[in-house]
């Protein structure tokens, strides 16, 4: 599968993105984990998204430990991660209490060590987690082009940022995505500017739980009983499933959204990558969103 430019001149990754915030619940082996990034490649989908936090510290080293049975792996995939956060946890005894941090000795301690637990010499994309009152744009930003320069990183953006957070520190170095929460359960970022901003600026956005981390399933609330009506129809008339329609659904965005799909499913997997083939129209979209509004478009 063929990958996507996130912004003009920025980093490639495949159109659907593979999140592993989960991968420590799953209790797999290394041989387990392998594999499971093994038919995500097959799959196509070979970009695989990481936080210094995921599984309190210990995703990446998972994740890195199970390349090492097979480092060749990584020429062909695509390795994203994120910082900014610290956690209160046994594995960073030295924090009393959870606070984010983009300090330039915290951005480039945090790489190198993401690059020993991933057991890789660069990452394609690095994101600030969060938005952090204290950031000094400035400061971030000299130490980003020191890790560029460095080899270490291929690109730069950020997550959860508000248009105006981003744009500050976009006046500084130029940013590839902001990594944002995106559903029918939530559609505040298609409201507040900040995918007006992705478009405008053509920096796509990449979409973290697409299917409401499984509230789209599961949850009995009124909102999404609707919704999942409402998928459940459009899926049957294209002969496809809920989760690609839901996709499709956000596929359709002009801002050119990159799914995270978290699932440790292959077939999840599929049923997201479908989404690339189902172009909802028009009427069938807003179908969607009026079930979510509970109102039908002014
Ligand atoms: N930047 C940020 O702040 C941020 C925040 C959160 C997440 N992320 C990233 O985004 C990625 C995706 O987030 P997410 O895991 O919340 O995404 P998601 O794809 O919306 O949710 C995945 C969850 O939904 C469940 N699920 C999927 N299909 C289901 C079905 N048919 N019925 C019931 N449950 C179903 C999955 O369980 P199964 O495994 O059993 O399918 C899994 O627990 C993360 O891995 C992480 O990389 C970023």
């Amino acid at each position: 599968m063929n990958l996507v430019e996130l912004s003009p001149g920025g980093p490639r990754l495949s159109p659907v993105v593979v999140g592993a915030w989960r991968l420590s619940e799953w209790g797999w082996s290394p041989q387990e984990r392998l594999r499971w990034v093994e038919q995500c490649i097959e799959l196509g989908a070979t970009s695989f998204d990481h936080a210094d936090i995921y599984g309190g510290y210990l995703g990446e080293g998972l994740f890195g430990e199970a390349l090492a049975l097979k480092p060749g792996l990584r020429q062909h995939m695509q390795l994203v991660s994120k910082l900014g956060i610290k956690l209160v946890s046994p594995q960073r005894p030295g924090h009393a209490v959870k606070h984010y941090d983009t300090s330039a000795a915290h951005i480039t301690w945090t790489v190198d060590n993401a690059l020993q637990q991933l057991r890789t010499d660069h990452l394609d994309l690095l994101l600030i987690h969060r938005p952090d009152p204290l950031l000094d744009a400035d400061e971030v930003a000299r130490v980003f082009e020191q890790l560029i320069a460095a080899g270490k990183l291929r690109g730069v953006g950020v997550s959860n940022f508000t248009p105006a957070q981003f744009e500050l520190l976009n006046s500084r170095i130029s940013l590839s995505t902001n990594q944002v929460e995106l559903h029918p359960l939530n559609r505040q970022v298609l409201d507040d500017g900040t995918l007006d901003q992705c478009q405008r600026l053509r920096v796509r956005p990449m979409i973290w739980s697409p299917l409401a981390g499984g509230a789209l399933f599961t949850s009995e609330e009124p909102a999404a009983q609707r919704v999942r009506q409402a998928l459940t129809t459009i899926a049957q008339r294209h002969d496809t499933s809920v989760a690609t329609v839901a996709h499709a659904w956000l596929l359709r965005l002009p801002s050119r959204p990159l799914p995270i799909v978290g699932s440790r499913r292959p077939e999840a997997l599929r049923e997201a990558l479908a989404a690339l083939d189902l172009r909802l129209d028009t009427a069938e979209w807003t179908e969607i969103w009026n079930a979510a509004t509970g109102q039908r478009v002014p």
